[in-house]
């Protein structure tokens, strides 16, 4: 069994390592072959991480440009059921949600991550929680979706703005720096040839959420992202024009 994260060429900048060369784009896992597109890959240390600005061996443009427009939502229902991501790649990915910018840096993103059979814990909350609420709207369906999208996931990331309570900073620039974050996570996903979307669906908004994922003061429940692999890729997207939702001002 090869270990996905396994490497040659590691390289250590400040307390930042980085993996040149890759020896497989495949996983062997125990229930069978999946393939992982495995990028150069950074790891930062547990302590406080400190990566270098240098523009040394950064993707060209036009990767990145292609990894942005190629990111795609992928639903639970497109997720091949029967394999898990590796816990180290999703620790990339919240590595990488670590990464965002974030004003007076509060780093205010905070997840809670279920996998394994702690899907069964969410997946069963969110679930009865919508049965308790629903009332007259009940619909089964819709319960059964709740019920089985998280079973359908490898991971489901419960994504959290933790309030700084020191720093005096609007609300908005903590939201937008969590939703920074939560795109990181998106690209990476992408990187890594993995499937997920952000979901504000299930318990984001009920109130009983708080206590289930031990939110404090005006801290705020930003959703969940489900994770999987690929079994079904999604449509290509759309955009309408950036040129009629931008004014340029040159003189
Ligand atoms: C803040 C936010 C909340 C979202 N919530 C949901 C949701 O509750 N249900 C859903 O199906 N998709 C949700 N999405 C994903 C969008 O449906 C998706 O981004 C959109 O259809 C565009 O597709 P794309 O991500 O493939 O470009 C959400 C996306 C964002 C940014």
């Amino acid at each position: 069994m090869s270990n996905v994260l396994s490497c040659l060429g590691l390289s250590t900048v400040g307390n930042v390592q980085t993996c040149s060369k890759l020896i497989t784009p495949s996983a062997h896992l125990a229930d069978g072959l999946f393939f992982v597109r495995i990028p150069p890959l950074i790891f930062a240390s547990t302590k406080k991480a400190a990566m270098s600005s240098s523009s040394e061996n950064l993707p060209l443009p036009a990767q990145i440009n292609q990894l942005i427009r190629s990111r795609r939502s992928v639903f639970p229902d497109q997720f091949r059921k029967d394999i898990s991501i590796p816990d180290d790649i999703i620790w990339q990915l919240l590595e990488n949600a670590n990464w965002a910018p974030n004003h007076k840096q509060t780093e205010p993103w905070r997840f809670v991550v279920f996998s394994g059979e702690g899907r069964k814990k969410f997946a069963s909350f969110q679930a009865s929680r919508y049965k308790e609420s629903a009332g007259e709207k009940f619909r089964q369906d819709k319960y059964d979706k709740l019920l089985n999208n998280p079973l359908l996931s490898s991971h489901i990331v419960a994504i959290i703005l933790k309030r700084s309570t020191t720093v005096n900073i609007p609300e908005m620039e903590e939201i937008a720096a969590v939703a920074c974050a939560v795109e990181n996570i998106y690209l990476s996903a992408t990187a890594y040839g993995l499937g997920g979307y952000w979901s504000t669906g299930g318990i984001t908004y009920d109130p009983a959420a708080r206590t289930f994922l031990g939110l404090e003061g005006e801290d705020r429940l930003m959703g969940t992202f489900y994770l999987g692999m690929v079994r079904i890729t999604s449509p290509g997207g759309k955009r309408g024009d950036i040129k009629e939702k931008t004014i340029w001002v040159k003189e």
